[in-house]
């Protein structure tokens, strides 16, 4: 995969600015990304956001800033994580790049064409899975086939396949009210892969899980990215989760939503359980920590 290019705000494209710039001295290299084929749809492009601002009306007839000049360049296949205090956007930017939420100014550029709703090539999972209790488990996962009206039969093997990757094959048949909360999630990750998106977007998706699945699920997500190789963004308030699983962590601060910091993250793939803890990532975490220091 090719390295990161230059970001606007970065020391190499312009001198640093309020809140979008790169701290020279937390930006660091981040080592080789296994990616695996990508779909058809994936360009060079990658994702790229310029200048992207989002103002709110409110209710009460006034306006809040939940984005200013952002500018980002994501490459294909990068894991991106968002992070930063409750506030600063990061549903807001997820949202925009997923076509969901139109912005009021910039532009966010998805593999080369502008972000856009119902997108074959990308799919979002939120915090709290939506799953239909009266489909089974493999109807739920096949729901997004039947939405945009794909062939079954190459999607239920495909389903089968992520199943498996997720540890759910013996579910198959289930309710999914006969399921654990951490199992729904899984559902709903293999559900956002089934369509093979070319990018997924995740807002803060293991955030109501007790500690030990989260980090069950982190492992998973950390080998499903190796596997498959999709260009990720995820939403986290975590950053040990955010460290372990990203190759860039983008760090923000609220009102109005400002990118303030990128931190290239300095750990090695493929990434298991012996990385959560590390002294590496540990590291890694200590350089996020000082990056959002005012706003912990
Ligand atoms: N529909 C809306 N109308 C008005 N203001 C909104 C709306 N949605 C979000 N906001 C405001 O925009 C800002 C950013 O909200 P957003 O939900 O993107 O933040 P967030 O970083 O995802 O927060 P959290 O970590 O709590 O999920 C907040 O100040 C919020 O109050
Ligand atoms: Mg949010």
């Amino acid at each position: 995969m090719p390295g990161p290019s230059p970001e606007a705000g970065s020391p190499s494209s312009s001198p640093r600015t309020t809140g979008t710039s790169i701290s020279p001295r937390r930006v660091r290299r981040r080592g080789a990304v296994t990616v695996t084929e990508q779909p058809p749809s994936v360009t060079r492009e990658g994702i790229t956001i310029q200048s992207l601002s989002k103002v709110y009306d409110t209710a009460d007839g006034g306006e809040v800033t939940a984005l200013r000049n952002i500018d980002l360049q994501i490459q294909p296949g990068e894991f991106v994580s968002f992070l930063g205090p409750s506030g600063c956007g990061k549903s807001t930017l997820l949202h925009i790049i997923a076509g969901l939420l139109p912005q009021t100014a910039g532009t966010v550029d998805v593999f080369g064409t502008p972000a856009a709703p119902g997108r074959q090539d990308s799919a979002i999972m939120l915090q709290t899975p939506v799953l239909f209790p009266w489909r089974s488990v493999l109807d739920n996962i096949l729901l997004p086939v039947e939405i945009l009206g794909l062939d079954r039969t190459s999607a239920t093997a495909r389903a089968h396949e992520l199943l498996e990757l997720t540890h759910l094959t013996e579910f198959a048949q289930k309710n999914v009210w006969e399921l654990s909360g951490g199992m729904r999630q899984r559902v709903s990750l293999a559900r956002a892969l089934v369509t093979d998106p070319a990018l997924l977007l995740m807002d803060e998706p293991f955030s109501a899980l007790d500690e030990f699945t989260r980090e069950r699920l982190n492992i998973e997500l950390a080998r499903l990215h190796e596997e498959l190789g999709r260009t990720t963004l995820f939403v986290t308030h975590n950053i040990s989760e955010a460290v372990f699983l990203s190759d860039r962590v983008v760090c923000m601060r609220p009102r109005p939503g400002e990118v303030i910091d990128i931190i290239d993250v300095d750990l090695p793939r493929p990434r298991g359980a012996e990385h959560l803890a590390s002294a590496a990532a540990i590291e890694n975490e200590s350089l996020v920590r000082e990056a959002i220091a005012e706003y912990i």
